[in-house]
Protein backbone atom coordinates (compact mmCIF):
# COMPACT_ATOMS: atom_id res chain seq x y z
CA UNK A 1 0.00 0.00 0.00
CA UNK A 2 1.73 3.43 -0.84
CA UNK A 3 2.00 6.03 1.92
CA UNK A 4 -1.22 7.92 2.99
CA UNK A 5 0.19 11.39 2.70
CA UNK A 6 -3.63 13.36 3.42
CA UNK A 7 -5.98 11.42 5.16
CA UNK A 8 -9.42 13.12 5.63
CA UNK A 9 -12.61 11.74 6.86
CA UNK A 10 -16.18 13.46 7.43
CA UNK A 11 -15.01 16.66 7.06
CA UNK A 12 -17.61 18.87 7.84
CA UNK A 13 -17.64 23.33 7.26
CA UNK A 14 -20.59 25.92 7.83
CA UNK A 15 -20.08 29.41 7.23
CA UNK A 16 -22.06 31.71 9.26
CA UNK A 17 -24.63 30.73 11.45
CA UNK A 18 -28.17 30.15 12.08
CA UNK A 19 -30.49 31.49 8.48
CA UNK A 20 -27.31 32.71 7.03
CA UNK A 21 -25.55 29.76 7.76
CA UNK A 22 -24.47 27.60 4.40
CA UNK A 23 -22.86 23.86 4.29
CA UNK A 24 -20.02 24.19 2.59
CA UNK A 25 -18.76 20.76 3.14
CA UNK A 26 -20.93 17.67 4.15
CA UNK A 27 -18.76 14.85 5.16
CA UNK A 28 -15.75 14.89 3.04
CA UNK A 29 -14.03 11.63 3.12
CA UNK A 30 -10.75 11.30 0.61
CA UNK A 31 -6.94 9.53 0.85
CA UNK A 32 -4.49 11.10 -1.42
CA UNK A 33 -0.64 8.94 -1.47
CA UNK A 34 2.32 9.98 -1.93
CA UNK A 35 3.72 10.76 -5.20
CA UNK A 36 0.32 11.22 -6.93
CA UNK A 37 -1.70 13.71 -8.40
CA UNK A 38 -5.30 14.10 -7.70
CA UNK A 39 -7.54 16.13 -9.61
CA UNK A 40 -10.31 17.55 -7.96
CA UNK A 41 -13.07 19.01 -10.02
CA UNK A 42 -17.07 19.37 -9.65
CA UNK A 43 -19.15 22.71 -10.35
CA UNK A 44 -18.39 25.65 -9.21
CA UNK A 45 -19.23 25.81 -5.50
CA UNK A 46 -19.76 22.84 -4.64
CA UNK A 47 -16.63 23.27 -1.97
CA UNK A 48 -13.29 22.87 -3.69
CA UNK A 49 -11.99 25.95 -1.88
CA UNK A 50 -13.13 25.30 1.10
CA UNK A 51 -12.00 21.36 1.40
CA UNK A 52 -8.37 22.81 0.20
CA UNK A 53 -8.39 25.79 2.66
CA UNK A 54 -9.63 23.42 5.55
CA UNK A 55 -7.04 20.32 4.81
CA UNK A 56 -4.51 23.39 4.64
CA UNK A 57 -5.24 24.90 8.27
CA UNK A 58 -6.36 28.23 6.34
CA UNK A 59 -9.54 27.48 7.67
CA UNK A 60 -11.23 25.89 10.89
CA UNK A 61 -13.93 23.24 10.27
CA UNK A 62 -16.66 22.06 12.20
CA UNK A 63 -16.06 18.39 13.01
CA UNK A 64 -14.08 15.44 10.77
CA UNK A 65 -10.67 14.38 11.17
CA UNK A 66 -7.57 15.66 8.66
CA UNK A 67 -4.64 13.51 9.14
CA UNK A 68 -1.27 14.84 6.93
CA UNK A 69 1.84 12.92 7.17
CA UNK A 70 0.24 11.09 9.74
CA UNK A 71 -0.09 14.22 12.17
CA UNK A 72 -3.29 15.24 13.02
CA UNK A 73 -3.82 19.19 12.46
CA UNK A 74 -7.10 19.67 13.95
CA UNK A 75 -4.63 19.05 17.26
CA UNK A 76 -2.43 21.84 16.40
CA UNK A 77 -2.66 25.40 17.97
CA UNK A 78 -1.94 27.87 15.57
CA UNK A 79 1.16 28.74 15.52
CA UNK A 80 1.91 24.80 14.96
CA UNK A 81 -0.01 24.92 11.63
CA UNK A 82 1.33 27.62 10.14
CA UNK A 83 5.26 26.29 10.92
CA UNK A 84 3.74 22.87 9.89
CA UNK A 85 2.63 24.54 6.70
CA UNK A 86 5.58 26.46 5.95
CA UNK A 87 7.20 23.20 6.22
CA UNK A 88 5.28 20.50 3.98
CA UNK A 89 2.54 22.31 2.11
CA UNK A 90 2.83 24.44 -0.73
CA UNK A 91 -0.29 26.41 -1.69
CA UNK A 92 -1.40 28.38 -5.13
CA UNK A 93 -4.65 29.94 -4.29
CA UNK A 94 -7.05 30.78 -6.72
CA UNK A 95 -6.22 34.10 -6.07
CA UNK A 96 -2.33 34.06 -6.27
CA UNK A 97 -1.62 35.71 -2.66
CA UNK A 98 1.07 37.17 -3.94
CA UNK A 99 2.87 40.48 -2.14
CA UNK A 100 2.18 43.78 -4.15
CA UNK A 101 5.59 45.34 -2.22
CA UNK A 102 7.86 42.55 -3.27
CA UNK A 103 9.68 41.67 -7.00
CA UNK A 104 9.02 38.41 -8.33
CA UNK A 105 12.42 36.65 -6.70
CA UNK A 106 11.44 37.58 -3.86
CA UNK A 107 7.87 36.75 -3.86
CA UNK A 108 8.93 33.35 -4.82
CA UNK A 109 11.66 33.08 -2.62
CA UNK A 110 9.17 33.80 0.42
CA UNK A 111 8.92 30.25 2.06
CA UNK A 112 12.63 30.28 2.46
CA UNK A 113 13.09 33.51 3.56
CA UNK A 114 10.63 32.45 6.27
CA UNK A 115 12.65 29.73 6.97
CA UNK A 116 15.43 31.62 7.34
CA UNK A 117 17.83 29.92 4.74
CA UNK A 118 20.49 31.69 3.03
CA UNK A 119 19.87 34.59 1.07
CA UNK A 120 21.62 34.12 -1.79
CA UNK A 121 21.06 30.36 -2.39
CA UNK A 122 17.37 31.22 -1.96
CA UNK A 123 17.29 33.84 -4.48
CA UNK A 124 19.19 31.56 -6.64
CA UNK A 125 16.45 29.12 -6.00
CA UNK A 126 13.72 31.42 -6.78
CA UNK A 127 15.67 32.37 -10.32
CA UNK A 128 15.74 28.58 -11.53
CA UNK A 129 11.83 28.18 -10.89
CA UNK A 130 11.25 31.53 -12.47
CA UNK A 131 12.85 30.39 -15.59
CA UNK A 132 11.22 27.37 -15.06
CA UNK A 133 7.93 28.83 -15.40
CA UNK A 134 8.87 31.01 -18.70
CA UNK A 135 9.62 34.33 -15.67
CA UNK A 136 13.11 34.33 -16.66
CA UNK A 137 13.24 38.13 -17.49
CA UNK A 138 10.44 39.26 -15.19
CA UNK A 139 13.05 38.63 -11.95
CA UNK A 140 13.12 42.02 -10.67
CA UNK A 141 8.87 43.48 -11.53
CA UNK A 142 6.77 43.52 -9.25
CA UNK A 143 3.08 41.75 -9.33
CA UNK A 144 1.07 44.79 -10.32
CA UNK A 145 3.52 44.95 -13.42
CA UNK A 146 2.70 41.22 -14.43
CA UNK A 147 -0.56 40.16 -16.58
CA UNK A 148 -2.99 37.30 -14.26
CA UNK A 149 -1.38 34.37 -16.28
CA UNK A 150 2.53 35.79 -14.88
CA UNK A 151 1.23 36.07 -11.46
CA UNK A 152 -0.24 32.14 -11.52
CA UNK A 153 3.30 31.44 -12.66
CA UNK A 154 4.92 33.10 -9.72
CA UNK A 155 2.34 31.72 -7.53
CA UNK A 156 3.27 28.76 -8.43
CA UNK A 157 6.76 28.45 -8.67
CA UNK A 158 6.68 29.98 -5.15
CA UNK A 159 4.86 27.00 -3.87
CA UNK A 160 7.25 24.76 -5.51
CA UNK A 161 10.59 26.85 -4.10
CA UNK A 162 10.27 24.98 -0.11
CA UNK A 163 10.15 21.56 -1.63
CA UNK A 164 7.16 20.80 0.33
CA UNK A 165 5.74 17.20 0.63
CA UNK A 166 2.12 18.28 -0.05
CA UNK A 167 0.98 21.10 -3.40
CA UNK A 168 -2.27 21.84 -3.38
CA UNK A 169 -3.28 24.14 -6.71
CA UNK A 170 -6.87 25.91 -6.96
CA UNK A 171 -6.75 26.03 -10.60
CA UNK A 172 -3.49 26.89 -11.47
CA UNK A 173 -4.02 27.27 -14.97
CA UNK A 174 -7.48 29.48 -14.77
CA UNK A 175 -5.84 32.45 -16.31
CA UNK A 176 -3.04 30.67 -18.51
CA UNK A 177 -3.68 30.42 -22.01
CA UNK A 178 -3.50 26.36 -23.46
CA UNK A 179 0.50 26.03 -23.78
CA UNK A 180 1.69 28.20 -20.60
CA UNK A 181 -0.78 25.80 -18.94
CA UNK A 182 0.03 23.08 -19.94
CA UNK A 183 4.08 24.32 -19.21
CA UNK A 184 2.91 24.40 -15.31
CA UNK A 185 1.48 21.29 -15.49
CA UNK A 186 4.61 19.73 -17.18
CA UNK A 187 6.68 21.45 -14.11
CA UNK A 188 4.72 19.87 -11.89
CA UNK A 189 4.83 16.58 -13.43
CA UNK A 190 7.90 16.98 -13.61
CA UNK A 191 8.42 17.66 -9.96
CA UNK A 192 6.50 14.86 -8.76
CA UNK A 193 8.29 12.45 -10.78
CA UNK A 194 11.88 13.54 -9.65
CA UNK A 195 10.60 14.14 -5.94
CA UNK A 196 7.42 11.85 -5.54
CA UNK A 197 5.67 15.02 -3.98
CA UNK A 198 2.02 14.53 -3.69
CA UNK A 199 -0.15 17.38 -5.50
CA UNK A 200 -3.44 17.67 -5.51
CA UNK A 201 -5.20 20.09 -8.51
CA UNK A 202 -8.20 21.34 -8.20
CA UNK A 203 -9.31 22.35 -11.87
CA UNK A 204 -12.35 22.57 -14.17
CA UNK A 205 -9.72 22.89 -16.93
CA UNK A 206 -10.08 19.56 -18.74
CA UNK A 207 -7.47 20.23 -20.97
CA UNK A 208 -4.57 19.21 -18.04
CA UNK A 209 -6.83 16.24 -16.82
CA UNK A 210 -3.89 14.20 -18.58
CA UNK A 211 -1.58 14.73 -16.13
CA UNK A 212 -3.69 13.42 -13.17
CA UNK A 213 -3.25 9.76 -11.21
CA UNK A 214 -6.95 10.02 -10.01
CA UNK A 215 -9.70 12.70 -10.19
CA UNK A 216 -12.05 13.25 -7.25
CA UNK A 217 -15.67 14.59 -8.00
CA UNK A 218 -16.98 16.74 -5.29
CA UNK A 219 -20.67 17.67 -6.15
CA UNK A 220 -22.77 19.38 -2.99
CA UNK A 221 -19.78 19.33 -0.65
CA UNK A 222 -19.04 15.78 -1.09
CA UNK A 223 -16.53 13.58 -2.81
CA UNK A 224 -19.27 11.80 -4.80
CA UNK A 225 -16.61 8.97 -6.76
CA UNK A 226 -12.84 8.61 -6.94
CA UNK A 227 -11.57 7.16 -10.49
CA UNK A 228 -8.19 5.90 -11.67
CA UNK A 229 -7.08 8.38 -14.59
CA UNK A 230 -4.65 6.98 -17.67
N1 LIG B 1 -16.42 33.09 3.25
C1 LIG B 1 -17.59 32.53 2.94
N2 LIG B 1 -18.72 32.83 3.62
C2 LIG B 1 -19.90 32.26 3.33
N3 LIG B 1 -20.07 31.35 2.37
C3 LIG B 1 -18.99 31.01 1.65
C4 LIG B 1 -17.70 31.57 1.89
N4 LIG B 1 -16.82 31.03 1.01
C5 LIG B 1 -17.52 30.17 0.26
N5 LIG B 1 -18.82 30.14 0.63
C6 LIG B 1 -19.89 29.28 0.07
O1 LIG B 1 -19.50 27.93 0.26
C7 LIG B 1 -19.81 27.16 -0.89
C8 LIG B 1 -18.53 26.52 -1.43
O2 LIG B 1 -17.67 27.56 -1.92
P1 LIG B 1 -16.24 27.25 -2.55
O3 LIG B 1 -15.55 28.54 -2.74
O4 LIG B 1 -15.57 26.23 -1.70
O5 LIG B 1 -16.64 26.59 -3.94
P2 LIG B 1 -15.73 26.12 -5.18
O6 LIG B 1 -16.12 24.71 -5.48
O7 LIG B 1 -14.31 26.40 -4.90
O8 LIG B 1 -16.28 27.04 -6.37
P3 LIG B 1 -15.48 27.67 -7.65
O9 LIG B 1 -15.33 26.53 -8.62
O10 LIG B 1 -16.42 28.72 -8.15
O11 LIG B 1 -14.17 28.23 -7.18
C9 LIG B 1 -20.50 28.10 -1.87
O12 LIG B 1 -21.89 27.95 -1.68
C10 LIG B 1 -20.03 29.45 -1.43
O13 LIG B 1 -20.99 30.43 -1.73
MG1 LIG C 1 -12.92 27.70 -5.77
Amino acid sequence: MSKTVLHCKDIVKTYGEAEAAVLALQGVTLDVYRGEMMMLVGPSGCGKTTFVSCISGLLDFDSGVCDILGKDITSMDTEEVVAFRGRHIGFVFQSFNLLPALTCVENVALPLTIANADKAQSYTKAKVLLDAVGLGEKYDSKPKHLSGGEQQRVAVARALVHEPDLIICDEPTSSLDHQTGQAVMQLLQKMKNETHITIIVVTHDNRIYKYGDRMAHMEDGKIRKVEQLG
